[in-house]
């Protein structure tokens, strides 16, 4: 039996621990080893601001442990990790801009069972109560597949230059989720 809960920062060590494990082994025929490790060190990794916000959640088994996480963010950061935030990270305004999906990882154990699909379900409901009425990200190669199937169109690459120069691939992506 799995449930979803809001992440608390007591979680943040077995939340390490699953970002790096669902990167390593779930980006493999996406990105190669160097980007997989430069984007560990650079990009990927938790927001502790979303905790703060309520607004990261945590999928648990019935001893707790971690089986994915992700969230959705009113503020603007489209991506990244507390070792990627360069400042203060403003509130969006839900009635001319789009809230974020942010920071999807899955434990290798449990993919392609619906855990992305049920923490996107619980976020694009949360931030529609919020007003929002449309949600954007920056989805890493993996994610692709995961954001067409939820209903996201690519809107143009971002691909990122690392600072030791390593190239990360990715799309930014956006859906509607009601008429504005
Ligand atoms: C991307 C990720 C979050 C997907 O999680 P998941 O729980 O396995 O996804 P779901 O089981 O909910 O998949 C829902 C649908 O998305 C699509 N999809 C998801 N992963 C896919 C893949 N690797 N290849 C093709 N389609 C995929 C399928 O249509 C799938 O439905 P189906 O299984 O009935 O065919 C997971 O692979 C992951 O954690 N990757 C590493 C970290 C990462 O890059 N996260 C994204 C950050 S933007």
């Amino acid at each position: 039996m799995l449930s979803v809960r809001p992440a608390t920062p007591a979680d943040l060590p077995a939340l390490e621990l699953l970002i790096r494990r669902s990167v390593r082994e779930l980006s493999v025929g996406f990105y190669d080893a160097r980007q997989i490790e430069s984007g560990l060190r650079y990009v990927f990794g938790a927001d502790t601001q979303l905790i703060a916000d309520g607004t990261y959640f945590v999928v648990c088994d019935a001893h707790g442990t971690l089986a994915a996480a992700g969230g959705w963010s009113r503020r603007r950061t489209l991506y990244g990790g507390d070792q990627a935030k360069l400042g203060p990270d403003n509130l969006l305004d839900p009635a001319h801009e789009a809230a974020r999906i942010r920071a999807f990882f899955v434990s290798p154990d449990f993919a392609r069972q619906g855990l992305g699909r049920r923490l996107f379900t619980h976020c694009r409901d949360a931030a529609r109560a919020e007003g929002f009425g449309a949600l954007e990200l920056m989805a890493t190669l993996p994610g692709v597949p995961l954001y067409r199937a939820l209903g996201f169109e690519a809107l143009a690459p971002g691909d990122a230059t690392l600072p030791d120069g390593v190239v990360l691939p990715m799309v930014r992506m956006r859906v509607v989720i009601r008429a504005l």
